[in-house]
């Protein structure tokens, strides 16, 4: 089996902002703000890239920092098709922590938004195993064909597919019955503990996980410091805790998770491996600031 990923979704200048004092409310508040590479599925690609493994990433950016996230994405050794948006800025998201570390997120998707099938180029489908996308793609009703899209071209190619709803807000608005249906018939999907309950009514999480696989070959729930629980189609059942880390911001914890499972997957290794390699990426992620490796 090929080792490569694709991986087709956001790119993102992400402001991190954390207040250093008690927020004060139509005044000042002084605060640590830190300008970082972000965008879901383009920072899998990057922890993909720094594990080693094979894999392009397609995304749109604007003119106005296009060029530095291909050398972003570049040297994390990701193969960086990002198409470039003469209309649009690049999308950009203020993140700001609270002190439990919890983020508020304020999000403009701008050159995300205007992403087709023509930015796909033919040749990065060539020896793909699996396809990565978030919910993000899947969200926002412009986008949406060219995740449907992709999934109907890995289909056609033999491809894996794995999938992070990557949003409980975007997904209590698009409805949990919508978006089964987008992502029906994939192999895995990501979702945190909030998302699996969204999108199956139960607040446990095993039984949530096992509920998924009525869509989906395997589901993967992520639980933050809990850990996670799979369940699988044919009835395996896995779980295990986090590895402890020294939480320094949880920016692409969930990322982190994607791009070690799949890095696992496509080595061939079990789903024990695969659910270790996310937990311990996942780990890795939440002590660095942003959602990218350095
Ligand atoms: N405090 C922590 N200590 C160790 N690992 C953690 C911690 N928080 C999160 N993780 C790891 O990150 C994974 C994903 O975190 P979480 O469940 O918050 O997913 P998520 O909500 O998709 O993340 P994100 O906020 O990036 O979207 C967890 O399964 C766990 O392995
Ligand atoms: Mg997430």
């Amino acid at each position: 089996m090929s080792s490569r990923v694709l991986v087709i979704g956001d790119v993102v200048d992400d402001l991190l902002v954390r207040p250093m004092t008690a927020v004060t409310p139509a005044s000042d508040t002084t605060a640590e703000i830190r300008p970082r590479p972000g965008g879901s599925a383009a920072n899998v690609a990057g922890w993909l890239g720094a594990l080693g493994i094979d894999v392009s990433f397609v995304g749109r950016a604007g003119h106005n920092s296009a060029s530095e996230h291909v050398t972003a994405l570049h040297r994390q050794g990701v193969d960086a098709r990002i198409a470039v948006d003469r209309e649009r800025t690049t999308g950009s998201i203020v993140l700001v922590l609270d002190e439990h570390g919890e983020r508020t997120m304020y999000v403009d998707r701008a050159a995300n938004g205007s992403l087709t099938a023509r930015d796909i180029p033919d040749d990065v489908w060539r020896d793909v195993a699996v396809l990565h996308l978030t919910g993000y793609t899947f969200f926002d009703p412009a986008t949406r064909p060219v995740a449907l899209n992709a999934i109907v071209n890995a289909r056609r190619r033999h491809i894996a597919v794995s999938v992070d709803p990557s949003s409980a807000a975007y997904l209590r608005e698009a409805g949990a019955e919508a978006f089964l249906d987008w992502t029906a018939g994939v192999d895995v999907l990501l979702p945190n503990a909030v998302e699996a309950e969204l999108l199956t009514g139960m607040t446990d999480a095993d039984v949530a996980a096992a509920q998924l696989t009525a869509t989906c070959a395997t589901a993967a729930v992520k639980l933050g410091g809990g850990g996670a629980v799979v369940r699988t189609a044919e009835g395996g059942e896995l779980q295990a805790d986090a590895v402890p880390a020294d939480v320094r911001d949880s920016t692409g914890a969930g990322d982190g998770f994607a791009a070690g499972w799949i890095a696992a997957w496509v080595r061939g290794e079990d789903l024990a491996d695969r659910l270790a390699l996310g937990l311990e990426v996942s780990a890795r992620a939440v002590t660095v600031l942003g959602g990218r490796p350095h």
